[in-house]
């Protein structure tokens, strides 16, 4: 099933996720509808606020299907370690037409459980790095705009509301 992507203004996004306990047949059900909505969406993370549900649970796949091993189910993640610097334009599903420059930790590593609630840890580099953050941070009710500079942040929520104002958000 393909769920509707929930925008920035939606109260879901900014709100602290639940923790995963069930690791059900629900929540296999659920990782599975969360790629293909990311697929949909083409996106390459999407963590489960962005599509009203709170908890803490998040997909990952930089590589858009190329690799199946690349498909990454992130159930109460933690950043365990950060290290370097990268600058990059950075964007959301729930921002659509946006994008950023946003500086993030080059090399992370988290620790999450798997479908299986089993606990695992893995670093990535460059993008799947920003990735690993920028889920992460949903999960945590942030957005990737509390990154940039207060100006930017606010222009943008200017446009947003404009948009919404023509209901085109
Ligand atoms: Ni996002």
């Amino acid at each position: 099933m393909i769920y509707p992507i929930v925008k920035f203004g939606d109260p879901v996004l900014e709100k602290v996720a639940a923790p995963v306990t069930k690791f059900d047949d629900e929540l296999k059900k659920l990782v599975e509808d969360m790629f293909e909505s990311m697929y949909a969406a083409r996106g390459v993370g999407l963590a489960a606020p962005q599509i009203g549900i709170s908890k803490h649970l998040a997909v990952i796949d930089i590589t858009f299907k190329e690799d199946p091993d690349a498909r990454l189910v992130l159930a109460n993640p933690k950043i365990i370690h950060t290290e370097g610097k990268q600058t990059g334009s950075e964007g959301c599903l729930s921002i659509p037409e946006f994008r950023e420059e946003v500086t993030r930790a080059n090399k992370v590593t988290i620790r999450a459980q798997d479908i299986n609630g089993k606990w695992y840890e893995k670093t990535g580099e460059e993008l799947l790095a920003r990735a690993f953050l920028h889920e992460t941070d949903h999960l945590n009710g942030k957005l990737y705009i509390s990154h940039i500079s207060a100006l930017k942040r606010d222009l943008m929520k200017r446009k947003i509301r404009k948009l919404a104002k023509a209901g085109q958000w």
